[in-house]
């Protein structure tokens, strides 16, 4: 039996993070800025116990076969799509991930980034760099109010919420939709509950909040952008693939809708040749929406709590695959001794 679990992060971490792994536990920490090759993190993981990853690293069928010790992944982000949490289950791998902490950073950078679609930051400070900024002008940079504008927010989940609530700040009608009603939203903000097509044609600006899945991937693509308003504005702060990139682009550059607000895009990083990159009416983040330094360090703080609470056996409050918890503590006792 090893004295302490092995385990591996795929990138150095804000914070104490390690430092509390170290406590207990023999710790590896992938070194470069850039994420381990699917070679790499195989070979740190055929030997590893614990896998402290990001949203960047594939944990998949593959990976997960090439690792017989391992008896949970942590997740340090609320999504966990990169993760084949159906396969970790098989395996009886627990998956956890670090939801709550990042709410109302992530709500922030959401509404900022409606704000510098609508009322044109990006493309104004680029304008002034450029050196056009010769008077005042009363057309130069004109855009939508925000304040008293329709609000529509796809999956009224925490940070959904909190993007309602910085809304309703603003005056905003707000509307949502999602898999289930937010009775709680409703009350606080207003929220009302509408149907995807209605939200799409009646909203502003409309930003998503739901998560990644097999039913979401391209949830608005050609026919929902033709439903919305020539003046509306998506924000994504998601993740990429919910949105039809192609159909994106054509939008944008028809005049279907008026711009759009991007944190996530499809594929991350965006390639340098990619045709928004020359649309003037897209504002595109490095998806930094959880980025605060307060933020970072507690995710990573969480994350290495749910994975040092799995290496002790018991499932952690923030574990996605609970279901397995039974047949999983016995196999984790077995796994810990080899
Ligand atoms: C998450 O947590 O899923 C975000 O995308 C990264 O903060």
């Amino acid at each position: 039996m090893p004295d302490r679990p092995r385990v591996f992060v795929t990138r150095n971490l804000p914070g104490d993070a390690l430092g509390l792994l170290r406590q207990t536990c023999e710790v590896a920490v992938w070194p470069d800025q850039l994420p381990p090759s699917p070679d790499d993190l195989r070979r740190e993981a055929a030997t590893t116990h614990g896998l402290l990853t990001l949203l960047t690293d594939h944990i998949d069928a593959t990976l997960l076969a090439a690792a017989p010790n391992l008896i949970a992944v942590s997740n340090m982000a609320t999504g966990y799509d990169n993760i084949d949490v159906a396969d970790a289950s098989r395996r009886l791998v627990l998956v956890s991930r670090t939801p709550g902490v990042l709410t109302e950073t992530s709500a922030d950078l959401a509404f900022g980034l409606l704000l510098a679609a609508a009322r044109r930051i990006a493309e104004g400070d680029r304008y002034v760099r450029a050196g056009n900024w010769r008077t005042w002008g009363p057309e130069i940079m004109l855009g939508p109010d925000v304040h008293g504008a329709t609000l529509g927010i796809i999956g009224l989940g925490r940070i959904g919420a909190a993007v309602a609530r910085r809304a309703a700040g603003f005056g905003m009608r707000v509307l949502y939709h999602g898999r289930s009603r937010n009775t709680q939203a409703e009350k606080e903000v207003g929220a009302a509950y509408a149907d995807l097509d209605a939200l799409l044609a009646q909203s502003d600006f409309v930003s998503i909040h739901a998560a990644l899945t097999d039913d979401t991937r391209g949830l608005i693509a050609a026919r929902q952008f033709g439903l919305m308003k020539p003046s509306a504005i998506l924000i994504n702060t998601a993740r990429g693939p919910l949105v039809d990139h192609d159909a994106l682009y054509e939008a944008l550059r028809s005049g279907e809708i008026a711009g759009a607000a991007l944190d996530v895009t499809d594929p991350e990083p965006l390639p340098a040749d990619s045709p928004l990159l020359a649309l003037d009416n897209v504002v595109i983040t490095p998806h930094i929406a959880s980025a605060s330094i307060a933020t970072r360090s507690e995710m990573a703080r969480l994350a290495a709590d749910n994975l040092l609470t799995s290496l002790a056996g018991a499932v952690n409050d923030n574990a996605v695959n609970t279901e397995i918890a039974g047949d999983w503590r016995a196999a984790a006792a077995a796994r810990l001794h080899s």
